[in-house]
């Protein structure tokens, strides 16, 4: 799909995206449609041109990144932005090493951090009081609005991207590589580069199973899984199956059976352990 700015194009990828988000382009004004195309047609990016990132245009995106909202002004995210090829080629090892991450010229590391509200109470003299699962929980999901504006910056930029959570597959070592001190835990990686491919506008459930109005309602979540499960494979069908050894093979290869298969191995069992182990409660 091109980069269509229009109000056509942004129906475009509206519709390929949810399947039943026909005409909601009609209501964009005039002037939000060239942002909202770009973000409805956001799609990740997981192979790069041998070209450099300037280093201006990186911070650039990062500082983009950082103007995200964070939870009562606290700003308890960082970014680590990794250029140096001897870190980059670790930290792929480290997620993994799937055979397109080497192609990334750089990556950003969304990290959680904790330990500057800690230090603001020794620094001030106060009491820290909320030493419990939503120190945890604020950070987390100040790091992960923060990566999702530097998906939407890179984008904006013309570079692709990709988170990669497998930053958290061992993440003491990942701790360890980019000196990350207690309450500071990574929460997921962002490849960057110019890209290699034009990526897929990948489709998702309706917005039947995941738009509720006024009150949450999934009385019809399987009928709408059976139905985003035919029209996804008609659009991006599955190349291969997950752990055929296991569930065999199965025809037609959908969405709810590739993620059931997905989480029927323990994944990052040791996280809740690191995350303790770096200082926090999580009671
Ligand atoms: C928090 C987060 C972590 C992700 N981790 C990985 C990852 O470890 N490896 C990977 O290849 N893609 C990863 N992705 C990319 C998703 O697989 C991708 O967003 C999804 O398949 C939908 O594709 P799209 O973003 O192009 O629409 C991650 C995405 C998010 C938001």
């Amino acid at each position: 799909m091109s980069a269509d700015a229009t109000r056509a194009g942004l129906d475009a990828a509206l519709d390929r995206r949810f399947g039943d988000a026909g005409g909601l382009a009609e209501a964009a004004p005039a002037d939000g449609v060239p942002g909202l195309a770009a973000l409805a047609r956001h799609r990740v990016i997981r192979g790069y041109a041998p070209r450099e990132v300037p280093g201006a245009l990186l911070r650039l995106v990062c500082a983009a990144a950082l103007s995200s909202p964070t939870k009562s002004d606290l700003q308890q995210r960082d970014l680590v932005l990794v250029t140096d090829p001897a870190t980059r080629a670790r930290l792929v090892e480290l997620c993994g090493g799937d055979h397109w991450m080497p192609s990334a010229p750089a990556w950003i590391v969304a990290c959680g951090n904790h330990r500057r509200q800690r230090q603001l109470h020794e620094w001030r003299g106060h009491p820290f009081a909320n030493d419990h699962l939503d120190a945890f929980f604020n950070a987390s999901v100040d790091a992960a609005i923060a990566l999702a504006w530097a998906v939407a910056a890179a984008e904006a930029a013309g570079l692709g991207c990709c988170p990669v959570s497998q930053v958290r597959n061992h993440p003491a070592e990942v701790a360890a590589l980019l000196g990350l001190p207690g309450h500071v835990f990574a929460v997921a990686g962002l490849t960057i580069g110019w890209p290699a491919n034009e990526g897929t506008l990948s489709s998702r459930l309706p917005l039947a199973a995941t738009l509720h109005h006024d009150r949450f309602d999934d009385a019809d979540a399987r009928a709408h899984v059976d139905a985003y499960d035919g029209r996804r494979h008609a659009l991006q069908p599955y190349r291969r199956q997950r752990d055929v050894a296991r569930f065999g093979e199965v025809e037609p290869y959908v969405w709810s059976e590739e993620k059931a298969r997905h989480y029927a191995e323990p994944q990052r069992t040791g996280f809740g352990a690191h995350v303790r182990a770096i200082g926090f409660s999580l009671d």
